[in-house]
């Protein structure tokens, strides 16, 4: 605890952890292509990457770790590259469901729904029926998920209530319009970390980050494990938040 005047160190002293830690897990394809193997082996390595986070995020007393999986952009990508990655969600809910059940995790997903597959649209309910009453960790999973379509959608749920007289046009505001949003119940990223060294959002939760601290890494996601999930966590410790308000001072 510091009680003299603030320096952009201090945060250096906050013992706890964020709440919640957003991902965008970036660089498969990279880290494949530098090995001389398939993207598709980065992916599958992406997804051992994946297990090993969410164990550590648990461990750190992390509350919400939200992943993003698939963007709502990246359809633009080969069909046989949408397939590996489409098999390998399968096979993640399929093999790791009961694992993460059995550790209390809980999970959720945001992103439209509409025009996957049956199969996968079954996999993603069954995964959060299953878990809904787990509290240990939250994993929200970012699957066919844009934030600009997120938005959009929220907003036009909203006109549809104002056009049908359910609702006066003023009460549309940013609070009404974030409780339309996919999880209006999970707190805000605290954290938003993006492997890969590309610094950007890509359509992230571009709404929910408005005060997130962004962090970004250099090593390509299936590189990622809990030792650099504890830098990135270390890196958010010395940032000082201040949500447009002044830094809090002790003793004055
Ligand atoms: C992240 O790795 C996984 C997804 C976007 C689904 P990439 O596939 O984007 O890997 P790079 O960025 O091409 O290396
Ligand atoms: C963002 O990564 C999407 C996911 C990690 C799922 P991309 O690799 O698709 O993003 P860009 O195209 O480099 O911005
Ligand atoms: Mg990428």
């Amino acid at each position: 605890m510091s009680n003299g005047a603030l320096s952009p160190g201090d945060g250096a002293a906050r013992q706890t952890p964020p709440r919640h830690v957003a991902i965008i897990m970036d660089g498969n394809g990279r880290w494949a292509s530098a090995r001389g193997l398939p993207r598709g082996e980065g992916h599958r390595r992406g997804v051992e990457a994946l297990r090993r986070v969410v164990r550590a995020a648990h461990e750190l007393g992390i509350s919400y770790l939200t992943i993003f999986s698939f963007s709502s952009e990246n359809w633009s990508r080969p069909a046989s590259e949408i397939g590996d990655l489409f098999g390998l969600l399968r096979r993640f809910i399929r093999n790791d469901l009961a694992t993460l059940h059995r550790d209390g995790v809980r999970v959720r997903v945001i992103g439209e729904r509409e025009g996957l597959e049956p199969d996968i649209r079954d996999l993603l309910r069954e995964a959060e029926d299953l878990t809904r009453g787990n509290s240990a960790l939250t994993l929200v999973v970012a699957f066919n998920y844009g934030s600009r379509q997120e938005i959009a959608r929220a907003a036009q749920r909203l006109a549809i209530e104002v056009a049908e007289g359910r609702r006066s046009s003023d009460t549309v505001t940013a609070e009404t319009l974030s409780q339309y949003l996919d999880a209006p119940d999970i707190p805000d990223p605290d954290l938003i970390i993006r492997t890969s060294g590309e610094q950007r959002l890509s359509n992230f939760l571009m709404w929910q980050a408005a005060y997130s601290e962004l962090v970004f890494v250099p090593i390509h996601w299936p590189d990622f494990d809990r030792a650099a999930l504890e830098g990135a966590i270390s890196e958010y410790a010395r940032r000082e938040r201040r949500f447009g308000g002044l830094a809090a001072k002790t003793g004055s």
